[in-house]
């Protein structure tokens, strides 16, 4: 039922407060993870020295986010792989290496593919993040942590993505934690910063408005240039897919600090670059990335917090959304694509929960 809503996307996209806060539910107290989320035996945690991330789509989307997490918080070599290229070539596999899926559906093909060639090597354990209490994935794997998204019925996936990312940052605190890289103080700041989360991304809602307008803009465009930098590169590339999906105009995500070995050659007056800017350190560095491309013509979309000193000026768009703590900014930022996807493909007219050619399950090949 779609309630209130004309699409089920526009519907599971306000859902995301309520499905990330029952993503956090029972798995963290007031300042730590509650390691017993991955069931009664949670050694594990402490003896993965590598972790093999394997996924789709935008579920791969979610896995790329989580290297920066893992390297960054626990010290851990994390590599992220599409599953239709894992399940096909010879992997190596160093020891105690943990091989953790990501799936919404639980049913993705060449996903449980990868999963039953991995439970015949020689991995510490496999662990699925996953949508589906009753899916195969599930079923197979040795652990699961569930996102608790409910069902997700838009083929393009907005909440199943938050929550994924959140079930992963629960998980690299967790390893964090266990390997003995973070410090209690640590741990409990960034416990309370989850606790906030489904307020932040709630806030990052409420620009709904605002990006409605600014999606006007897209009607007539061909093409599209994502650019992020760091955690936020995966999430211009989950942008890129959300508008090639369900407006169908070609989008393309780069690292902003790649523009300089090709795609600035693509840049001109009706090329809109879409940004999501991060208030750290890259700051700077992605405002020289975007004057290269302002300089070539190309209409920038940024949005960022205020913090970010973004303004409105000629050939720039700037959409606020709120601050938050840097390890979330990753889920909060996709929000604001999300709806700028949106919208897009509603005033473009096309079939926003039925995009032509695409299924919700890839259960073949
Ligand atoms: C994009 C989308 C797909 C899925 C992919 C994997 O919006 O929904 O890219 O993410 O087909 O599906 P799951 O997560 O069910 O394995």
């Amino acid at each position: 039922d779609k309630g209130e809503f004309r699409h089920y996307m526009l519907k599971e996209i306000y859902e995301q407060p309520k499905v990330i806060a029952a993503c956090l539910e029972g798995r963290i107290s007031d300042d730590r993870i509650l390691t017993s989320c991955f069931g009664a035996d949670s050694a594990f945690l402490k003896d993965i020295e590598n972790i093999h991330i394997v996924a789709c789509g935008t579920s791969y989307h979610a896995g790329m986010v989580a290297k920066y997490w893992i390297e960054d918080l626990a010290n851990i070599p994390c590599t992220v792989e599409v599953a239709s290229e894992y399940r096909y070539r010879k992997v190596a596999i160093p020891k105690n290496t943990l091989f953790l899926t990501l799936s919404q559906s639980g049913e993705t093909a060449d996903t449980l593919a990868a999963l039953r060639m991995a439970k015949e090597l020689n991995y510490l354990t496999t662990l699925a993040i996953c949508n589906v209490p009753s899916s195969t994935l599930v079923r197979e794997s040795d652990l699961t942590l569930l996102t608790n998204a409910g069902a997700e019925i838009g083929v393009a996936s907005t909440k199943a993505f938050t929550t994924q990312l959140t079930a992963l940052l629960i998980t690299s605190i967790a390893i964090a934690s266990e390997k003995g890289e973070l410090s209690a103080e640590k741990q409990k700041a960034l416990v309370t910063a989850l606790r906030s989360l489904p307020a932040y991304v709630d806030a990052a809602i409420k620009q709904d408005e605002a990006i409605k307008l600014v999606s006007e803009q897209f009607a007539n465009k061909h093409n599209a240039l994502f650019l992020g930098r760091g955690p936020m590169f995966p999430i211009a590339l989950e942008g890129a897919l959300k508008l090639k999906e369900i407006s169908y105009i070609h989008a393309e995500a780069y690292p902003a600090g790649e523009l300089k070995h090709g795609p600035l050659a693509l840049v001109d007056e009706t090329m809109p670059i879409i940004t999501v800017a991060p208030n750290n350190q890259m700051l700077d560095k992605l405002k020289s990335n975007l004057q290269e491309v302002r300089a070539r013509g190309g209409e920038l979309f940024v949005f960022g917090a205020k913090e970010t000193g973004f303004e409105q000026a000629e050939g720039i768009h700037y959409n606020e959304i709120p601050w938050v703590e840097e390890i979330l900014e990753p889920i909060v930022h996709t929000i604001p694509l999300q709806l700028l996807s949106y919208h897009v493909a509603v005033v473009k007219g096309t079939d926003v929960d039925q995009p032509r050619n695409l299924a919700k399950s890839v259960t073949v090949e």
